[in-house]
């Protein structure tokens, strides 16, 4: 459970206090309007829609302007892009908006199918009893969104290099693609480091090489964590630095995916031009505390600027954060994820930490789009949405189920409500993908 840490009381807040929030949305709607209607008129820029969504229960009034520009600038109420679909056409379909439906077809491996699927992972083979969580597939509100096509994807990537690089959830979502591809084509591992974290795997058949590389913080960070998580001094991180994890290889790539977030909330020290110049949480008089979301803002920051501006063009998606639906309590705090069907519309709320990290992702993910300007040639940078479909997930998590028979284990059970099991949710992140790759170039 290292990687789950949080020192920030985020337990999930039911919807509530309905006319509040009616009223601070619309407030927001028409602050927001004027940069929307910017977007709008940029063809470079495709950004979907959003719920904007405050937590009522800590706002007793509508967010001064500048705590709009802080947190949600970037977020465009859900009305402004709909003048979009008509002069578009599906095409220009926002697959991130929509609603989760039952499906009976299923899952589209099984523990027994893929062999790649992780310990803590495995919610099948560790005795999760429900399988209702198999039987939902995501549904775009203005277009049907295809289901993932192994054959497709892996001629569409004949000969190209995909790369993940982030942290654990990038990993849960890779597992999720090995297992989906593994039906058609059981690929070979050619490389992983000492701890399994940074890997790579080739498709001889269709010459595709896929890896996941770890990169927590994307630039270049040292981590005094054993195994355990348990952590023998500050994390330090340097914001200023892509991560040479991933630096000396993206030459190699065609494709990647970067996701990060969570890390960005433990105790860390943070340099530039190789001096501290702060830290969050590390509670020292000479040290000032920057905060967590200028680390997260400054790392993107630097990570989407190399990319952008490298020689080699890469097509480049980047995740939004993904929340997680830890309820009673947090991770190391008997808290728990037990439900069994998705949340509807309404019912659940982005809480304020992960509506600060979306924020940045938006913002910095703008800049990068702007810096990219007109280019024809230049990468391909996207947004992968996927914080609000996930966020109506709460029964996908492993919960107890990331151990083996957790009711066979004596005393207290670990519950994981951040990543996914798999088969799960997480295997719709495919589907978006494909449809985003073989829609986008
Ligand atoms: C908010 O952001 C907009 C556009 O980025 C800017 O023009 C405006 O001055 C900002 N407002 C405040 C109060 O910071
Ligand atoms: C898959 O899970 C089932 C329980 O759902 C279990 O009986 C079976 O042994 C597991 N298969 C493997 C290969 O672990
Ligand atoms: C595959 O890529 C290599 C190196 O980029 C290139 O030399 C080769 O011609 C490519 N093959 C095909 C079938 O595209
Ligand atoms: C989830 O667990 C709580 C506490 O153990 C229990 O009160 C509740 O009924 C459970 N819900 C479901 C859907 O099992």
């Amino acid at each position: 459970m290292k990687e789950m840490s949080s020192d920030i009381n985020n337990s999930l807040i039911p919807a509530k206090n309905k006319q509040m929030k009616m009223f601070v949305k619309i407030a927001v709607s028409l602050i927001l309007m004027g940069f929307a209607y910017r977007l709008y008129f940029s063809t470079y820029v495709q950004i979907p829609p959003v719920i904007v969504v405050f937590d009522g229960g800590h706002r007793s009034s509508p967010p001064s302007l500048e705590e709009a520009n802080l947190t949600l600038s970037g977020e465009i109420p859900a009305i402004d892009t709909r003048a979009d679909d008509s002069m578009l056409g599906s095409l220009n379909c926002d697959i991130f908006t929509g609603k989760w439906v039952q499906d009976l077809t299923g899952p589209r491996y099984t523990n027994n199918t893929c062999e790649t699927i992780e310990h803590h992972q495995n919610c099948m083979k560790n005795g999760r009893p429900d399988s209702g969580y198999f039987y939902w597939r995501w549904k775009p509100r203005d277009c049907n969104l295809p289901i993932f096509d192994s054959k497709t994807f892996l001629n569409f990537m004949r000969n190209k290099s995909m790369a993940f690089i982030g942290d654990s959830i990038s990993r849960n979502h890779v597992q999720s693609l090995l297992c989906i591809l593994s039906q058609v084509e059981k690929p070979v591992e050619v490389y992983h480091d000492e701890g399994y974290r940074t890997r790579r795997w080739f498709f001889d058949s269709h010459k595709f090489t896929l890896s996941v590389i770890w990169s927590p913080f994307l630039t270049e960070s040292k981590i005094f964590e054993d195994n355990d998580g348990h952590a023998s001094s500050a994390v330090r991180v340097h914001l200023d630095k892509p991560d040479p994890e991933w630096v000396h290889e993206f030459h190699t790539f065609d494709y990647i995916e970067i996701a990060v977030g969570k890390w960005f909330l433990k105790t860390a020290i943070y340099f530039e031009n190789n001096e501290i110049i702060g830290c969050h949480n590390c509670k020292k008089a000479h040290v000032p505390e920057l905060g967590f979301y200028y680390a997260y803002r400054k790392a993107l920051h630097t990570t989407l600027d190399f990319i952008v501006k490298s020689e080699h063009k890469v097509y480049t998606l980047l995740r939004t954060t993904t929340p997680d639906h830890f309820e009673n309590g947090e991770w190391n705090t008997g808290g728990y994820c037990n439900r069994t069907a998705p949340f509807i519309e309404g019912e659940v709320e982005l809480r304020d930490i992960d509506m600060v990290m979306r924020g940045v992702e938006l913002e910095e993910f703008n800049k990068a789009v702007r810096v990219m300007g007109r280019s024809r040639n230049g990468p391909i940078l996207k947004l992968f949405d996927t914080t609000h479909l996930s966020l109506l997930r709460p029964d996908g998590h492993p919960g107890p189920y990331r151990a083996f028979h957790p009711d066979s284990i004596d005393g207290e059970v670990q519950n994981d409500c951040l990543h996914w099991c798999l088969p799960g949710p997480i295997d719709s992140w495919n589907d978006l993908l494909m449809n985003m790759l073989l829609k986008g170039s």
